[in-house]
C-alpha cells in the first residue's frame, strides 16, 4: 500500500501543525523536553497529546500515549495516523521518534501495515513511516487468539 493513498499532504501538514501546538501544553519540569502528538482517527477527528512528567519519574506519560488515551476515552479506537514533534526546551532540533512503549501502545489499535507515523521538524520537513517499519514482527491482539 502506498503511503500517499492513506492521507493527503494537506492532512499531514494539519496534523503536524497540531502536534507542534501540543508541545505548548507539555509538562516537562524534569527533562525540559517538550513533545506534542496529534492522532488522526477514522472519523477524521484529531486528538492532541503532550508529555506529562512526574516527580516519580517512571510514571511519566509520553505525548503519544496521552493522545491515544484521550481518543479511546472519547470512544474512538480506529486510528489512521499520528504526527509527533518535540525537542529540548521546546525547540525542535530533529525528529522525535516514538519510544518503544508508545509504538506498542499504538500497535494495540491499528494495522501496522496501514497506520502512519509522521515524524516532523516542521510542516515542510517531515518523514512518514508505517508503524510496521518502526515495530517489525510486533505482538498484538491477534497473537492472543487460538
Ligand atoms: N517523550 C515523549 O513524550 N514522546 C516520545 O516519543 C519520546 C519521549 C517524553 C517523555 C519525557 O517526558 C521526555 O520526552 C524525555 O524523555
Amino acid at each position: 500500500m502506498e503511503k500517499q493513498s492513506i492521507v493527503s499532504r494537506s492532512i499531514i501538514k494539519n496534523l503536524i501543525r497540531d502536534a507542534i501546538s501540543g508541545m505548548d501544553q507539555s509538562y516537562a519540569p524534569y527533562s525540559y523536553f517538550k513533545v506534542g502528538a496529534a492522532l488522526l482517527t477514522r472519523k477524521k477527528n484529531t486528538y492532541i497529546g503532550c508529555n506529562v512528567e512526574n516527580a516519580s519519574f517512571s510514571i511519566t506519560n509520553c505525548a503519544e500515549r496521552t493522545a491515544i488515551y484521550k481518543a479511546v476515552s472519547e470512544g474512538e479506537k480506529e486510528f489512521v495516523a499520528i504526527a509527533i514533534a518535540g525537542g529540548p526546551a521546546g525547540v525542535i532540533t530533529g525528529y522525535c521518534p516514538p519510544c518503544g512503549a508508545c509504538r506498542q501502545a499504538l500497535r494495540e489499535f491499528v494495522d501496522p501495515k496501514k497506520f502512519l507515523v509522521i515524524l516532523a521538524k516542521s510542516t515542510e520537513d517531515y518523514s512518514v513511516y508505517f508503524l510496521e517499519e518502526l515495530l517489525p514482527l510486533s505482538f498484538g491482539p491477534d497473537n492472543l487468539e487460538k
